[in-house]
């Protein structure tokens, strides 16, 4: 398949490059240009490309920013792109440790659906909920015991078949997160965020979110960020 990454660090450089390894046409962008992304493009497999071309890349796009870069990607990038196209957003949102406020999602709108209604184009969310590390390292082959599940959440059922494909390819089990309006159930600090629970685990955790406490879970999930990166700079 062909696939557009948008966004080439920590999460988009590793689903780059095992997209590339399972055979996939990856082309993946950043915000600095095609250049400065030849060495890393050549080692891991994909084609260096400017955001509209990421975007234009063929059946499926996965967007690997910070949510508020998103509302400085090219406007109308996805105007002339095809319904048919799948599009992952795999961003969290991070209002004080890294994308500052944005109102919308305060007052209420889930991250998945403020990005859909940025890019102007539906969206899955999947890969949120996966720490890079564990995204890198600990895919393993389909019925091998204690298999990390993957929770994917949208609107479209084919759109969302395609992305439970990708998942199991790269190593994990999907796992149906419901509608667009369910993927709160996968944002940060929620009982199935970043926790490598297997397939039975983040079922229940998806069940066992409370609706009311969205604000506070992403509170939780930043002041834990806060500690860890200080015991590091401790440990440094
Ligand atoms: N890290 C994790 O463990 C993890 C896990 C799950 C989800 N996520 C989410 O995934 C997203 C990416 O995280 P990350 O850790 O991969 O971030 P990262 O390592 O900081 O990489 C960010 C990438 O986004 C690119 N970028 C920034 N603004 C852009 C723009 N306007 N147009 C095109 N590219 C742009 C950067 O390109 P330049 O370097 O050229 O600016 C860089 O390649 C975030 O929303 C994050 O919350 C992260």
């Amino acid at each position: 398949m062909r696939i557009g990454v948008i966004g080439a660090g920590s999460m988009g450089g590793i689903l780059a490059r095992h997209l590339a390894k399972l055979g996939h046409q990856v082309s993946i962008a950043n915000s600095r240009g095609p250049e400065s992304l030849t060495a890393l493009g050549a080692e891991m497999g994909a084609t260096p490309v400017s955001v509209i071309d990421a975007a234009k890349a063929g059946g499926l796009v996965i967007i690997a920013i910070p949510t508020r870069a998103i509302a400085d990607l090219p406007s109308a990038l996805f105007v002339n792109v095809p319904s048919s196209v799948v599009v992952i957003d795999i961003s969290n949102y991070h209002p004080e440790l890294r994308d500052g406020r944005i109102h919308a999602i305060d007052r209420g709108m889930l991250d998945s659906q403020w990005v859909a209604q940025q890019i102007g184009h539906p969206v899955i969310k999947a890969f949120n909920n996966i720490f890079a590390k564990s995204l890198l390292e600990k895919g393993v082959p389909r019925g091998r015991k204690g298999r990390i599940a993957l929770s994917v959440a949208g609107d479209s059922l084919d759109a969302k078949a395609a992305v439970f494909r990708l998942v199991d390819d790269l190593g994990f089990d999907p796992v149906d997160g419901g509608d667009l309006d369910n993927s709160w159930r996968q944002q940060p600090g929620t009982p199935a965020y970043c926790q490598d629970l297997e397939a039975a685990a983040l079922r229940r955790a998806l069940s066992e979110a409370d609706r009311n406490r969205i604000a506070e879970y992403r509170a939780e999930q930043e002041a834990r960020i806060r500690k860890s990166m200080a015991a590091q700079r401790v440990e440094e």
